[in-house]
C-alpha cells in the first residue's frame, strides 16, 4: 500500500514524552528538540487543499485560482499543483489557465506542478493507455512532497481532474489523492439544478473514506441569486454539515476571452466578498 514519507514535525508532540533519566535519551531529546526548533523557525508550514468537484467543467480552476489570487492579494506565497492533466490537445492546461489569470501564482517546476499531462480528452488512465503508458501515484507523491518544500510557500492548491470517482490507475481514483496526501478538500459544484444530489454524494464517498472537508463552493451563481440557489445553500449544509463556503458568480465569458487581467478582477472582487474564505489560512 502506498503511503507518504514520514513528516518531522509529527515528532515535536510526542518530545515530551520521552524519559530523560539516562544520558543518551537525553541526548537525543536535544537532537529532537533542537531540530524541532530549527523546523519551527525555518519553515512555515504549508496549508493545503484538494480542490475537487462534483464533474468536470464545474469551476474547479477558477476556483482554484480565485483562491490563490485573494490570499495572493493578502501577501500570501501561494502555489498550485495539477497531478494529472488530461486533453492538453484541446484546452489549454489548467495551470496556464490559472497563471495568465493571477500571474502572482508561484510558479512550480513544471515536472512539480502537473507530474503527468495527456493529450487525450479522457480520465487520466485512459488518457494515459491511449499513449502507452501508466500512472505512478508514487511520482504523484513525489511531486507533492516537492512542492510543500518549495520555501517560504504557505498555501498549495492542488486540483483533480474531473470528479471524484475518475480512475488514475487500475487501483486508484481521484478520491484517492487527498487520502495519500492527508489534505483537506474542498468541493467545487455548479450553483443550479441537480446540485444538490451531486454535491451531497460527493460529500457522501469522502466521508465514507474519512476525508476532511473544508466546505463547498458553489460556482456561476446568477446575480441575485435565485430561489432554487438560496435552497441549494441551505439543504447542502442542512443535510451534510458541510458550509458553503463561497459562491461565484458566473462571468462575462467576453471578459475571460479577451482579457484575463479583467476576469481575474471580477473574480477577485467576488473572492474578497467571501469571508469564510478567509478561514482556509
Ligand atoms: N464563474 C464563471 N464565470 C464564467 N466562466 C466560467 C466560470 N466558471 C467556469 N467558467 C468557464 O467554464 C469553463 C470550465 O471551467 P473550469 O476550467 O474552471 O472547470 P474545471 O472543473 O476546472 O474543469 P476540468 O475538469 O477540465 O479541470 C472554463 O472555460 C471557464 O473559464
Ligand atoms: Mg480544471
Amino acid at each position: 500500500m502506498l503511503s507518504r514519507p514520514f513528516q518531522f514535525k509529527s515528532i515535536y508532540f510526542f518530545v515530551p514524552a520521552i524519559n530523560l533519566n539516562s544520558q543518551d535519551t537525553y541526548f537525543k531529546y536535544f537532537q529532537f528538540f533542537d531540530f524541532n526548533i530549527f523546523w519551527g523557525m525555518g519553515q512555515i508550514p504549508v496549508k493545503s487543499y484538494f480542490i475537487t468537484g462534483t464533474g468536470t467543467d464545474v469551476g474547479k480552476t477558477i476556483a482554484t485560482a480565485g483562491i490563490a489570487g485573494l490570499f495572493i492579494s493578502l501577501g500570501r506565497k501561494v502555489s498550485i499543483m495539477k497531478p494529472c492533466q488530461t486533453g492538453i490537445q484541446y484546452s489549454e492546461p489548467d495551470i496556464a489557465m490559472a497563471h495568465s489569470l493571477f500571474p502572482g501564482i508561484f510558479e512550480l517546476p513544471a515536472g512539480t506542478a502537473c507530474p503527468y499531462a495527456f493529450p487525450y480528452p479522457a480520465s487520466p488512465a485512459l488518457a494515459a493507455s491511449h499513449q502507452k503508458k501508466t500512472i505512478d501515484m508514487r511520482k504523484i507523491i513525489k511531486a507533492y512532497e516537492a512542492a510543500i518544500s518549495t520555501e517560504g510557500l504557505e498555501l498549495l492548491l492542488v486540483e483533480g481532474a474531473g470528479g471524484l470517482m475518475v480512475p488514475i490507475t487500475e487501483n486508484h481514483m481521484m478520491i484517492d489523492i487527498p487520502k495519500l496526501f492527508d489534505i483537506p478538500a474542498i468541493l467545487v459544484a455548479d450553483a443550479g439544478l441537480g446540485t444538490v444530489n451531486h454535491t451531497l454524494l460527493s460529500i457522501e464517498a469522502m466521508k465514507k473514506r474519512k476525508i476532511k472537508i473544508a466546505g463547498v463552493i458553489l460556482n456561476r451563481m446568477p446575480s441575485p441569486a435565485g430561489a432554487l440557489e438560496k435552497d441549494n445553500i441551505r439543504t447542502i449544509e442542512k443535510y451534510s454539515g458541510v458550509p458553503v463556503l463561497a459562491s461565484i458568480s458566473r462571468i462575462s465569458p467576453e471578459l475571460n476571452l479577451s482579457k484575463p487581467a479583467n476576469f481575474a478582477d471580477c473574480l477577485l472582487a467576488r473572492m474578497r466578498k467571501q469571508k469564510k474564505l478567509l478561514k482556509l489560512m
